[in-house]
Protein backbone atom coordinates (compact mmCIF):
# COMPACT_ATOMS: atom_id res chain seq x y z
CA UNK A 1 0.00 0.00 0.00
CA UNK A 2 1.01 3.41 -0.75
CA UNK A 3 1.36 6.24 1.55
CA UNK A 4 -1.29 8.09 -0.33
CA UNK A 5 -3.66 8.23 2.67
CA UNK A 6 -7.36 7.16 2.27
CA UNK A 7 -9.56 7.40 -0.40
CA UNK A 8 -11.76 10.26 1.09
CA UNK A 9 -8.19 12.64 0.57
CA UNK A 10 -8.94 12.13 -3.47
CA UNK A 11 -11.35 13.82 -4.35
CA UNK A 12 -13.08 14.19 -7.37
CA UNK A 13 -13.25 17.80 -7.66
CA UNK A 14 -9.55 18.15 -8.03
CA UNK A 15 -10.28 21.01 -11.07
CA UNK A 16 -8.14 21.06 -13.63
CA UNK A 17 -7.50 17.78 -13.94
CA UNK A 18 -10.84 16.12 -13.93
CA UNK A 19 -11.57 18.74 -16.65
CA UNK A 20 -8.55 18.11 -18.38
CA UNK A 21 -10.25 14.45 -18.89
CA UNK A 22 -14.35 15.06 -19.40
CA UNK A 23 -13.50 14.02 -22.83
CA UNK A 24 -11.87 10.41 -21.44
CA UNK A 25 -15.55 10.42 -19.32
CA UNK A 26 -17.60 11.03 -22.24
CA UNK A 27 -15.68 8.50 -24.27
CA UNK A 28 -15.00 5.80 -21.47
CA UNK A 29 -15.57 6.03 -18.17
CA UNK A 30 -12.81 3.12 -17.93
CA UNK A 31 -10.03 4.89 -19.44
CA UNK A 32 -10.81 8.15 -17.57
CA UNK A 33 -10.87 6.43 -14.23
CA UNK A 34 -6.96 5.03 -15.26
CA UNK A 35 -5.73 8.33 -15.69
CA UNK A 36 -7.14 10.04 -12.72
CA UNK A 37 -5.32 6.93 -10.73
CA UNK A 38 -2.51 7.76 -12.49
CA UNK A 39 -2.31 10.90 -11.24
CA UNK A 40 -3.61 10.91 -7.72
CA UNK A 41 -2.04 7.67 -6.31
CA UNK A 42 -3.61 4.59 -5.75
CA UNK A 43 -7.31 5.27 -5.22
CA UNK A 44 -9.87 7.79 -5.97
CA UNK A 45 -13.58 8.17 -5.59
CA UNK A 46 -16.02 9.82 -8.06
CA UNK A 47 -19.69 9.63 -9.37
CA UNK A 48 -20.32 8.81 -12.93
CA UNK A 49 -22.82 7.55 -15.30
CA UNK A 50 -25.04 7.19 -11.89
CA UNK A 51 -22.84 5.36 -10.08
CA UNK A 52 -20.23 5.77 -6.70
CA UNK A 53 -16.99 4.29 -8.29
CA UNK A 54 -13.62 3.63 -6.44
CA UNK A 55 -10.60 3.05 -8.93
CA UNK A 56 -7.75 1.67 -7.41
CA UNK A 57 -4.63 0.57 -8.91
CA UNK A 58 -2.67 -0.83 -5.86
CA UNK A 59 -1.14 -3.98 -6.02
CA UNK A 60 -2.29 -5.72 -2.61
CA UNK A 61 -5.32 -3.60 -2.79
CA UNK A 62 -5.93 -5.57 -5.83
CA UNK A 63 -5.16 -8.98 -4.71
CA UNK A 64 -7.20 -8.12 -1.23
CA UNK A 65 -10.38 -7.65 -3.75
CA UNK A 66 -10.13 -10.57 -6.44
CA UNK A 67 -8.28 -13.23 -4.29
CA UNK A 68 -8.14 -12.88 -0.12
CA UNK A 69 -12.19 -11.47 0.11
CA UNK A 70 -13.54 -12.75 -3.41
CA UNK A 71 -17.18 -13.01 -1.68
CA UNK A 72 -17.37 -9.58 -0.88
CA UNK A 73 -16.49 -8.57 -4.65
CA UNK A 74 -18.57 -10.32 -6.94
CA UNK A 75 -18.21 -9.07 -10.78
CA UNK A 76 -20.14 -5.45 -12.01
CA UNK A 77 -23.10 -4.52 -13.54
CA UNK A 78 -20.19 -4.67 -16.81
CA UNK A 79 -21.13 -8.40 -17.09
CA UNK A 80 -24.56 -8.51 -16.35
CA UNK A 81 -24.66 -7.10 -19.88
CA UNK A 82 -22.78 -9.28 -20.95
CA UNK A 83 -25.47 -12.27 -20.03
CA UNK A 84 -28.06 -10.59 -22.32
CA UNK A 85 -26.21 -10.66 -25.51
CA UNK A 86 -23.60 -13.78 -25.01
CA UNK A 87 -26.02 -15.83 -22.35
CA UNK A 88 -25.14 -18.11 -19.71
CA UNK A 89 -21.28 -18.25 -20.39
CA UNK A 90 -18.27 -17.60 -17.69
CA UNK A 91 -18.58 -14.03 -18.58
CA UNK A 92 -21.40 -13.76 -16.81
CA UNK A 93 -21.96 -16.28 -14.29
CA UNK A 94 -21.37 -16.35 -11.23
CA UNK A 95 -21.36 -18.60 -7.85
CA UNK A 96 -22.42 -22.18 -8.12
CA UNK A 97 -23.65 -21.86 -11.41
CA UNK A 98 -20.20 -20.35 -12.69
CA UNK A 99 -18.50 -23.11 -10.33
CA UNK A 100 -19.54 -26.07 -11.94
CA UNK A 101 -19.20 -24.88 -15.46
CA UNK A 102 -15.59 -23.72 -14.70
CA UNK A 103 -14.64 -27.33 -13.01
CA UNK A 104 -16.08 -28.87 -16.26
CA UNK A 105 -14.35 -26.79 -18.58
CA UNK A 106 -11.00 -26.41 -16.87
CA UNK A 107 -9.41 -29.90 -18.02
CA UNK A 108 -9.79 -28.84 -21.86
CA UNK A 109 -7.47 -25.66 -21.36
CA UNK A 110 -4.83 -27.37 -19.44
CA UNK A 111 -1.31 -27.13 -21.52
CA UNK A 112 -2.08 -30.46 -23.10
CA UNK A 113 -4.76 -29.76 -25.43
CA UNK A 114 -3.74 -26.05 -25.42
CA UNK A 115 -0.88 -26.84 -27.01
CA UNK A 116 -2.87 -27.60 -30.08
CA UNK A 117 -3.17 -23.98 -30.85
CA UNK A 118 0.37 -23.59 -31.24
CA UNK A 119 0.22 -26.02 -34.32
CA UNK A 120 -3.22 -24.67 -35.63
CA UNK A 121 -1.05 -20.68 -35.07
CA UNK A 122 1.18 -22.08 -37.49
CA UNK A 123 -0.64 -23.42 -40.08
CA UNK A 124 -2.93 -20.41 -40.20
CA UNK A 125 0.38 -18.02 -40.28
CA UNK A 126 0.88 -19.56 -43.86
CA UNK A 127 -2.02 -18.19 -44.97
CA UNK A 128 -1.12 -14.43 -43.56
CA UNK A 129 2.51 -15.32 -45.04
CA UNK A 130 1.36 -15.89 -48.42
CA UNK A 131 -0.39 -12.34 -48.79
CA UNK A 132 2.21 -10.68 -46.91
CA UNK A 133 4.80 -12.15 -49.00
CA UNK A 134 2.93 -10.46 -52.47
CA UNK A 135 2.81 -7.07 -50.01
CA UNK A 136 6.32 -6.88 -49.59
CA UNK A 137 7.38 -7.94 -53.30
CA UNK A 138 5.08 -4.54 -54.14
CA UNK A 139 6.83 -2.71 -51.57
CA UNK A 140 3.09 -1.76 -50.07
CA UNK A 141 2.73 -1.23 -45.97
CA UNK A 142 -0.59 -2.85 -44.49
CA UNK A 143 -2.40 -1.99 -41.23
CA UNK A 144 -0.65 -4.90 -39.14
CA UNK A 145 -4.20 -4.81 -36.85
CA UNK A 146 -5.99 -6.17 -39.73
CA UNK A 147 -4.49 -9.15 -40.49
CA UNK A 148 -3.24 -9.98 -36.75
CA UNK A 149 -6.69 -9.63 -36.13
CA UNK A 150 -7.41 -12.40 -39.29
CA UNK A 151 -4.72 -14.48 -37.94
CA UNK A 152 -5.81 -14.61 -34.61
CA UNK A 153 -9.28 -15.21 -35.26
CA UNK A 154 -8.31 -18.19 -37.82
CA UNK A 155 -5.88 -19.19 -35.11
CA UNK A 156 -8.72 -19.52 -31.91
CA UNK A 157 -11.35 -20.65 -34.13
CA UNK A 158 -9.24 -23.95 -35.21
CA UNK A 159 -8.36 -24.32 -32.07
CA UNK A 160 -12.03 -23.86 -30.43
CA UNK A 161 -14.01 -25.72 -33.00
CA UNK A 162 -11.52 -27.46 -35.35
CA UNK A 163 -12.46 -25.59 -37.94
CA UNK A 164 -10.37 -23.57 -40.21
CA UNK A 165 -12.43 -20.67 -41.78
CA UNK A 166 -9.64 -18.88 -44.02
CA UNK A 167 -9.17 -15.28 -44.25
CA UNK A 168 -12.44 -13.69 -45.71
CA UNK A 169 -14.53 -16.01 -43.76
CA UNK A 170 -12.24 -14.94 -40.57
CA UNK A 171 -13.25 -11.45 -41.55
CA UNK A 172 -16.93 -11.64 -41.37
CA UNK A 173 -16.85 -13.90 -38.64
CA UNK A 174 -14.65 -11.41 -37.02
CA UNK A 175 -16.91 -8.60 -37.46
CA UNK A 176 -19.71 -10.26 -36.05
CA UNK A 177 -17.68 -10.90 -32.83
CA UNK A 178 -16.76 -7.38 -32.66
CA UNK A 179 -19.88 -6.13 -32.95
CA UNK A 180 -21.65 -8.52 -30.32
CA UNK A 181 -18.51 -6.80 -28.06
CA UNK A 182 -19.94 -2.86 -29.13
CA UNK A 183 -22.92 -3.94 -28.04
CA UNK A 184 -22.01 -5.14 -24.23
CA UNK A 185 -20.08 -1.90 -24.29
CA UNK A 186 -22.77 0.46 -25.62
CA UNK A 187 -25.16 -1.06 -23.17
CA UNK A 188 -22.79 -1.01 -19.96
CA UNK A 189 -22.10 2.71 -20.59
CA UNK A 190 -25.43 3.94 -21.41
CA UNK A 191 -27.28 5.93 -18.70
CA UNK A 192 -30.57 4.44 -19.31
CA UNK A 193 -30.65 0.42 -20.11
CA UNK A 194 -34.06 -0.62 -21.53
CA UNK A 195 -34.49 -4.43 -20.95
CA UNK A 196 -33.26 -6.61 -23.98
CA UNK A 197 -36.54 -7.61 -24.62
CA UNK A 198 -38.27 -4.46 -25.45
CA UNK A 199 -38.33 -4.33 -29.07
CA UNK A 200 -36.93 -0.84 -29.74
CA UNK A 201 -34.32 -0.51 -33.34
CA UNK A 202 -31.38 -1.08 -31.79
CA UNK A 203 -32.75 -3.80 -29.83
CA UNK A 204 -33.86 -5.28 -32.87
CA UNK A 205 -30.23 -5.21 -34.69
CA UNK A 206 -28.62 -6.32 -31.28
CA UNK A 207 -31.26 -9.41 -31.87
CA UNK A 208 -29.44 -9.86 -35.30
CA UNK A 209 -26.32 -9.85 -34.37
CA UNK A 210 -26.52 -12.31 -32.05
CA UNK A 211 -28.27 -14.95 -34.20
CA UNK A 212 -25.44 -14.27 -36.82
CA UNK A 213 -23.36 -15.24 -34.50
CA UNK A 214 -25.70 -18.59 -32.99
CA UNK A 215 -25.69 -19.37 -36.76
CA UNK A 216 -22.35 -19.12 -37.54
CA UNK A 217 -21.49 -21.42 -33.94
CA UNK A 218 -24.60 -23.67 -33.54
CA UNK A 219 -24.03 -25.85 -36.33
CA UNK A 220 -20.76 -26.58 -35.20
CA UNK A 221 -22.00 -27.64 -32.03
CA UNK A 222 -23.91 -29.91 -33.32
CA UNK A 223 -21.82 -31.33 -35.48
CA UNK A 224 -19.26 -31.94 -32.46
CA UNK A 225 -22.18 -33.32 -30.04
CA UNK A 226 -22.49 -36.10 -33.07
CA UNK A 227 -18.82 -37.01 -33.23
CA UNK A 228 -16.91 -35.23 -30.24
CA UNK A 229 -13.42 -36.98 -30.88
CA UNK A 230 -11.60 -33.67 -32.28
CA UNK A 231 -8.46 -32.73 -30.76
CA UNK A 232 -10.16 -29.19 -30.53
CA UNK A 233 -11.61 -27.40 -27.55
CA UNK A 234 -15.07 -27.54 -27.99
CA UNK A 235 -14.82 -31.08 -28.90
CA UNK A 236 -13.32 -31.56 -25.10
CA UNK A 237 -16.09 -29.86 -23.86
CA UNK A 238 -18.71 -32.21 -25.21
CA UNK A 239 -17.13 -35.08 -23.52
CA UNK A 240 -16.39 -33.84 -20.02
CA UNK A 241 -18.49 -35.12 -17.70
CA UNK A 242 -18.72 -34.22 -13.36
CA UNK A 243 -18.93 -36.68 -10.97
CA UNK A 244 -21.99 -37.43 -11.28
CA UNK A 245 -21.94 -38.29 -15.38
CA UNK A 246 -23.55 -35.15 -16.29
CA UNK A 247 -22.07 -32.99 -18.84
CA UNK A 248 -22.87 -29.52 -21.06
CA UNK A 249 -25.94 -29.19 -22.78
CA UNK A 250 -26.01 -27.40 -26.13
CA UNK A 251 -27.36 -24.46 -24.59
CA UNK A 252 -24.75 -24.43 -22.46
CA UNK A 253 -21.88 -25.33 -24.83
CA UNK A 254 -23.22 -22.95 -27.65
CA UNK A 255 -22.91 -20.00 -24.54
CA UNK A 256 -20.03 -20.85 -23.60
CA UNK A 257 -18.56 -21.07 -26.91
CA UNK A 258 -19.60 -17.22 -28.01
CA UNK A 259 -18.48 -16.62 -24.39
CA UNK A 260 -14.82 -18.08 -25.32
CA UNK A 261 -14.87 -16.27 -29.23
CA UNK A 262 -16.01 -13.19 -27.36
CA UNK A 263 -13.16 -12.93 -24.25
CA UNK A 264 -10.42 -14.73 -26.45
CA UNK A 265 -10.27 -12.94 -30.04
CA UNK A 266 -10.36 -8.87 -29.52
CA UNK A 267 -8.08 -9.36 -26.44
CA UNK A 268 -5.50 -11.54 -28.08
CA UNK A 269 -5.62 -9.86 -31.26
CA UNK A 270 -4.81 -6.40 -29.47
CA UNK A 271 -1.93 -7.73 -27.46
CA UNK A 272 -0.31 -9.48 -30.78
CA UNK A 273 -0.95 -5.88 -31.97
CA UNK A 274 1.04 -3.86 -29.47
CA UNK A 275 3.74 -6.67 -29.60
CA UNK A 276 4.41 -5.96 -33.26
CA UNK A 277 4.84 -1.85 -32.33
CA UNK A 278 6.81 -2.69 -29.10
CA UNK A 279 9.58 -4.96 -31.70
CA UNK A 280 9.53 -1.92 -34.35
CA UNK A 281 10.42 0.49 -31.65
CA UNK A 282 13.55 -1.93 -30.59
CA UNK A 283 16.35 -1.92 -33.03
CA UNK A 284 17.67 -5.36 -33.44
CA UNK A 285 14.60 -7.00 -31.39
CA UNK A 286 12.84 -8.64 -34.27
CA UNK A 287 16.09 -9.93 -35.68
CA UNK A 288 16.77 -11.65 -32.29
CA UNK A 289 13.32 -12.82 -32.27
CA UNK A 290 13.56 -14.63 -35.56
CA UNK A 291 16.78 -15.72 -35.32
CA UNK A 292 15.73 -17.67 -32.07
CA UNK A 293 12.75 -18.72 -34.16
CA UNK A 294 14.56 -20.81 -36.93
CA UNK A 295 16.70 -22.35 -34.41
CA UNK A 296 13.84 -23.39 -32.36
CA UNK A 297 12.40 -25.53 -35.70
CA UNK A 298 8.77 -24.31 -35.41
CA UNK A 299 7.00 -26.05 -38.65
CA UNK A 300 4.28 -28.49 -39.00
CA UNK A 301 3.42 -29.93 -35.53
CA UNK A 302 4.72 -27.12 -32.14
CA UNK A 303 6.70 -29.65 -29.44
CA UNK A 304 6.23 -28.30 -26.38
CA UNK A 305 10.26 -28.57 -26.25
CA UNK A 306 10.33 -26.11 -29.65
CA UNK A 307 8.07 -23.68 -27.36
CA UNK A 308 10.49 -23.84 -24.50
CA UNK A 309 12.94 -22.58 -27.34
CA UNK A 310 11.13 -19.39 -27.76
CA UNK A 311 11.99 -17.57 -24.77
CA UNK A 312 13.04 -14.28 -25.92
CA UNK A 313 9.39 -14.04 -28.12
CA UNK A 314 7.75 -15.05 -24.51
CA UNK A 315 9.55 -12.52 -22.79
CA UNK A 316 8.53 -10.10 -25.41
CA UNK A 317 4.90 -10.65 -24.86
CA UNK A 318 4.90 -10.97 -21.04
CA UNK A 319 6.69 -6.96 -21.35
CA UNK A 320 4.02 -6.06 -23.96
CA UNK A 321 1.36 -7.52 -21.63
CA UNK A 322 2.54 -5.30 -18.79
CA UNK A 323 2.76 -1.92 -20.46
CA UNK A 324 -0.04 -2.54 -22.71
CA UNK A 325 -3.16 -4.83 -21.04
CA UNK A 326 -5.76 -5.54 -23.28
CA UNK A 327 -8.26 -5.62 -20.42
CA UNK A 328 -6.94 -2.44 -18.65
CA UNK A 329 -9.66 -2.33 -16.03
CA UNK A 330 -11.65 -5.12 -13.70
CA UNK A 331 -14.94 -3.85 -12.28
CA UNK A 332 -16.27 -5.50 -9.04
CA UNK A 333 -19.16 -4.58 -6.61
CA UNK A 334 -18.61 -3.65 -3.15
CA UNK A 335 -21.68 -5.33 -1.21
CA UNK A 336 -21.08 -4.39 2.01
CA UNK A 337 -19.51 -1.42 3.49
CA UNK A 338 -15.80 -2.36 3.28
CA UNK A 339 -12.62 -0.37 5.03
CA UNK A 340 -9.14 -2.14 3.71
CA UNK A 341 -6.29 -0.08 5.51
CA UNK A 342 -7.69 2.51 6.67
CA UNK A 343 -9.61 3.24 3.45
CA UNK A 344 -13.50 3.11 3.62
CA UNK A 345 -15.26 1.58 0.67
CA UNK A 346 -18.91 2.07 0.85
CA UNK A 347 -21.60 -0.28 0.25
CA UNK A 348 -23.21 0.02 -2.98
CA UNK A 349 -20.11 1.25 -4.79
CA UNK A 350 -18.38 -0.25 -8.15
CA UNK A 351 -14.49 -1.26 -7.71
CA UNK A 352 -12.31 -0.58 -10.24
CA UNK A 353 -9.27 -2.38 -10.80
CA UNK A 354 -7.08 -0.23 -12.81
CA UNK A 355 -4.71 -3.17 -14.49
CA UNK A 356 -3.03 -0.18 -16.68
CA UNK A 357 -1.95 1.99 -13.52
CA UNK A 358 -0.64 -0.99 -11.58
CA UNK A 359 1.82 -2.21 -14.48
CA UNK A 360 3.38 0.98 -14.75
CA UNK A 361 3.12 1.89 -10.90
CA UNK A 362 6.36 2.46 -8.66
CA UNK A 363 7.01 -1.23 -7.96
CA UNK A 364 8.41 -1.57 -11.52
CA UNK A 365 11.25 0.40 -10.39
CA UNK A 366 12.47 4.16 -12.13
CA UNK A 367 11.75 2.36 -15.42
CA UNK A 368 8.48 1.44 -15.06
CA UNK A 369 7.70 3.16 -18.51
CA UNK A 370 10.51 1.33 -20.27
CA UNK A 371 10.27 -1.75 -22.21
CA UNK A 372 12.75 -4.15 -21.45
CA UNK A 373 11.59 -7.35 -22.02
CA UNK A 374 15.18 -8.75 -20.12
CA UNK A 375 13.31 -7.86 -16.64
CA UNK A 376 11.53 -10.87 -16.90
CA UNK A 377 14.60 -13.05 -16.71
CA UNK A 378 14.11 -15.22 -13.94
CA UNK A 379 17.26 -13.71 -12.06
CA UNK A 380 15.56 -10.47 -11.95
CA UNK A 381 12.80 -11.22 -9.75
CA UNK A 382 10.20 -9.56 -11.34
CA UNK A 383 7.21 -8.45 -8.78
CA UNK A 384 5.07 -10.84 -10.37
CA UNK A 385 1.87 -9.89 -7.63
CA UNK A 386 1.68 -6.54 -9.25
CA UNK A 387 1.10 -8.13 -12.89
CA UNK A 388 -1.74 -9.33 -13.62
CA UNK A 389 -3.06 -9.08 -17.57
CA UNK A 390 -5.56 -12.69 -17.23
CA UNK A 391 -6.65 -10.90 -13.53
CA UNK A 392 -5.87 -12.72 -10.45
CA UNK A 393 -7.76 -14.96 -8.07
CA UNK A 394 -10.96 -17.81 -9.44
CA UNK A 395 -11.63 -15.68 -12.65
CA UNK A 396 -8.02 -15.82 -14.02
CA UNK A 397 -8.16 -16.11 -17.14
CA UNK A 398 -9.37 -19.61 -17.96
CA UNK A 399 -7.70 -18.51 -21.95
CA UNK A 400 -4.49 -17.85 -20.22
CA UNK A 401 -2.04 -20.57 -21.39
CA UNK A 402 -3.50 -20.67 -24.80
CA UNK A 403 -3.52 -16.81 -25.53
CA UNK A 404 0.06 -16.92 -24.36
CA UNK A 405 1.14 -19.73 -26.72
CA UNK A 406 -0.74 -18.22 -29.60
CA UNK A 407 0.68 -15.17 -29.18
CA UNK A 408 4.72 -16.51 -28.51
CA UNK A 409 4.27 -18.55 -31.32
CA UNK A 410 2.64 -15.87 -34.18
CA UNK A 411 5.46 -13.53 -32.63
CA UNK A 412 8.38 -15.76 -33.71
CA UNK A 413 7.05 -16.84 -37.08
CA UNK A 414 6.36 -13.20 -37.92
CA UNK A 415 10.23 -12.27 -37.15
CA UNK A 416 11.66 -15.35 -38.58
CA UNK A 417 9.61 -14.90 -42.05
CA UNK A 418 9.92 -10.98 -42.19
CA UNK A 419 11.95 -7.76 -41.09
CA UNK A 420 8.79 -5.57 -40.07
CA UNK A 421 9.09 -1.86 -39.72
CA UNK A 422 7.46 0.92 -39.70
CA UNK A 423 6.11 2.60 -42.77
CA UNK A 424 7.80 5.90 -43.76
CA UNK A 425 6.56 9.01 -41.49
CA UNK A 426 4.24 6.42 -39.49
CA UNK A 427 4.76 5.63 -35.76
CA UNK A 428 2.54 3.91 -32.78
CA UNK A 429 -0.63 5.42 -32.27
CA UNK A 430 -1.98 5.88 -28.74
CA UNK A 431 -4.09 4.13 -26.91
CA UNK A 432 -7.71 4.25 -26.78
CA UNK A 433 -9.60 2.46 -24.36
CA UNK A 434 -12.38 0.47 -26.69
CA UNK A 435 -13.48 -2.90 -26.17
CA UNK A 436 -9.81 -3.49 -25.27
CA UNK A 437 -6.89 -1.38 -24.78
CA UNK A 438 -6.49 -1.03 -28.59
CA UNK A 439 -4.19 1.22 -30.81
CA UNK A 440 -6.09 4.30 -31.72
CA UNK A 441 -5.38 4.31 -35.47
CA UNK A 442 -3.76 2.15 -38.00
CA UNK A 443 -0.10 0.29 -37.27
CA UNK A 444 1.70 0.93 -40.86
CA UNK A 445 4.08 -1.42 -41.40
CA UNK A 446 6.51 -2.40 -43.88
CA UNK A 447 7.79 -5.55 -44.76
CA UNK A 448 11.27 -7.35 -46.17
CA UNK A 449 10.81 -10.96 -46.62
CA UNK A 450 13.94 -13.21 -44.86
C1 LIG B 1 -4.18 -11.54 -24.38
C2 LIG B 1 -5.31 -12.21 -24.30
C3 LIG B 1 -6.23 -12.23 -23.12
C4 LIG B 1 -6.30 -11.37 -22.06
C5 LIG B 1 -5.45 -10.14 -21.79
C6 LIG B 1 -7.37 -11.85 -21.21
C7 LIG B 1 -7.71 -11.26 -20.01
C8 LIG B 1 -8.70 -11.74 -19.16
C9 LIG B 1 -9.02 -11.18 -17.88
C10 LIG B 1 -8.34 -9.98 -17.26
C11 LIG B 1 -10.04 -11.90 -17.35
C12 LIG B 1 -10.73 -11.70 -16.01
C13 LIG B 1 -11.98 -10.88 -16.12
C14 LIG B 1 -12.59 -10.65 -14.75
O1 LIG B 1 -12.47 -11.45 -13.86
O2 LIG B 1 -13.20 -9.62 -14.56
C15 LIG B 1 -10.38 -12.93 -18.31
C16 LIG B 1 -11.38 -13.86 -18.14
C17 LIG B 1 -11.73 -14.79 -19.09
N1 LIG B 1 -11.07 -15.04 -20.28
FE1 LIG B 1 -9.45 -14.09 -20.97
N2 LIG B 1 -7.92 -12.96 -21.77
C18 LIG B 1 -7.26 -13.24 -22.93
C19 LIG B 1 -7.47 -14.31 -23.78
C20 LIG B 1 -8.45 -15.25 -23.62
C21 LIG B 1 -8.66 -16.39 -24.48
C22 LIG B 1 -7.78 -16.74 -25.67
C23 LIG B 1 -9.78 -17.03 -24.03
C24 LIG B 1 -10.45 -18.27 -24.54
C25 LIG B 1 -10.03 -18.99 -25.54
C26 LIG B 1 -10.26 -16.30 -22.87
C27 LIG B 1 -11.39 -16.63 -22.14
C28 LIG B 1 -11.74 -16.04 -20.94
C29 LIG B 1 -12.90 -16.44 -20.14
C30 LIG B 1 -13.92 -17.50 -20.52
C31 LIG B 1 -12.88 -15.66 -18.98
C32 LIG B 1 -13.85 -15.75 -17.79
C33 LIG B 1 -13.22 -16.68 -16.77
C34 LIG B 1 -14.05 -16.93 -15.53
O3 LIG B 1 -14.65 -16.01 -15.00
O4 LIG B 1 -14.07 -18.08 -15.08
N3 LIG B 1 -9.44 -15.23 -22.64
N4 LIG B 1 -9.54 -12.82 -19.40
Amino acid sequence: MSAQGSIEELPFDRGLPVLGHALDLRRDPCAFVMRLARLHGDAVRFRALNRELVAIDDPAFARHVLQEKVDSFPRSFHYREARSVLGEGLLAQEGEHWHWARRMMQPAFRSDPVREVATATARCWTRVRDRWNAVAARGDSIDARLDLTRLTLDGITAALCGIEPGLEEADRFGQLVRDTLLEIRKRNNAVVRLPAWMPTGRQKVVRRTIDAFEAFLGPVVDARMRDPEGRDILSALVRARDGEGKGLTRSELLDQTKTLFAAGFETTATGLTWALCEVMDQPGLCDAIGEEARAAGIEGEVSGAALEKLALAKRVIEETLRLNPPVYTLGREVVADEVYEGRRIPKGSTLLVSIWGMHRSAVWGPDAERFDPDRWLPEREPPRRAYMPFAAGRHTCIGMYFALVEMQVALALICRDFRIRWAPGASRPPMRPQITAAPNGPVSMVLERR
